[in-house]
């Protein structure tokens, strides 16, 4: 069979062409996601499109958080169960460990009224928030988890979600001293103490206490980060859950909104999730404190079903977070 030149010629511009097209696919993939990087120590925001008017028309309101049925039996020695489920690794929905966070760790939202720092604020985030409710389409009465949640006001990424957009939630915060305070500000939220385990099952773990700093000592990374960043050494023992028994304990395994800032064991957070059998719509996830880089988390995430949003970094280091969405999302 013999082809004419001009076939010839239309066949391969057309192989070129093929080829510059998959190189482009190559290029977009490797080159991230949208990023917005403020690059100066202004108070600038990151201003993203959203409706401004729909944002504020509602204000701060109060409303009716819902509440949870727990059981205190005084001769029920909760420690007790828990040592021996620590020991033995006990499996992320033993009903043992579920019933002890429900009875035990989980705090019911504060009836009393706030008792913020700053009461007429609205926006308490680094510049997440707005873009998170924005694409979440401005929804009312959803469900938040926020962790580690600091205070409970300064850089809360939640905090708006609660006053303006009705949503119940949960704070989850490992420092001692920081759960104290913000036991003291009167979220309407579930609020607990303790520490979100890297690993699949409940342990008992050292905690390095640095204010918005402190993290989890389980590994000679987390040491060594530590004393790179000449944090100084302020250990607690403090009991870590796995962050599917704390929703199984709340009965709540819709999750509109996950807020996850655990300096530097973000990954290892989501590594376990079953992904399977929560829904979880939103996230953002701190990254800066991983020495792995947060190309791990996107890829992490991207198999897991979501897509990277944004991207979003301040030059001083106050915001470094990724932005993920659920895939095929519907509102
Ligand atoms: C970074 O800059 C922002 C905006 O001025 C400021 O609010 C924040 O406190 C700064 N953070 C640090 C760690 O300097
Ligand atoms: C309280 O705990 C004790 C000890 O585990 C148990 O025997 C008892 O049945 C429990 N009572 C109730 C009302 O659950
Ligand atoms: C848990 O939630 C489901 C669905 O929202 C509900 O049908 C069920 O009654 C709840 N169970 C408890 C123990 O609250």
């Amino acid at each position: 069979m013999r082809f004419s030149t001009p076939f010839l010629m239309v066949c391969m511009a057309a192989v070129v062409a093929i080829i510059v097209l998959m190189l482009q696919t190559v290029n977009q993939k490797s080159s991230g996601p949208p990023t917005i990087i403020i690059n100066d120590n202004s108070n600038k925001d990151f201003s993203l499109p959203f409706n401004q008017q729909r944002r504020y028309v509602v204000g701060a309101q109060a409303f009716q958080p819902r509440g949870i049925v727990q059981s205190h039996n005084e001769s029920y020695n909760y420690k007790e169960v828990l040592t021996k489920l620590n020991a033995d690794h006990a499996a992320m929905d033993e009903p043992r460990l579920i019933e002890i966070i429900r009875n035990h760790f989980i705090v019911p939202p504060s009836k009393e009224s706030y008792n913020l720092k700053n009461p007429d604020k609205l926006e308490y985030s680094n510049g997440q928030t707005p873009f998170i409710d924005s694409r979440l389409n401005y929804m009312e009465g959803g469900f938040y988890v926020e962790c580690g949640a600091l205070n409970g006001e300064q850089g809360s990424n939640t905090l708006f979600f609660e006053k303006v957009r009705k949503w119940n939630g949960l704070l989850v915060e490992a420092d001692p001293s920081n759960h104290e305070v913000m036991m003291t500000k009167h979220r309407k939220a579930f609020t607990m103490h303790a520490c979100l385990n890297p690993k699949p099952y409940p342990a008992v773990m050292t905690f390095n206490k640095a204010f918005n700093r402190g993290r989890v000592v389980h590994d000679q990374e987390a040491k060594n980060w530590i004393e790179k960043q000449n944090i100084k050494s302020d250990p607690v023992q403090v009991q870590c859950l796995p962050l599917y028994s704390i929703l199984l304990a709340l009965n709540q395994t819709t999750v509109d909104f996950f807020s996850l800032d655990v300096e530097g064991d973000e990954l290892n957070v989501l590594k376990t999730i079953p992904f399977d059998k929560v829904n979880i719509k939103m996230l953002t996830v701190e990254y800066v404190h991983d020495t792995r880089r947060y190309s791990d988390l996107q890829t992490f995430m991207e198999s897991k079903g979501y897509e990277t949003l944004l991207r979003m970094q301040r030059d001083n280091g106050s915001v470094n977070d990724i932005i993920f969405r659920k895939k095929n999302l519907a509102h």
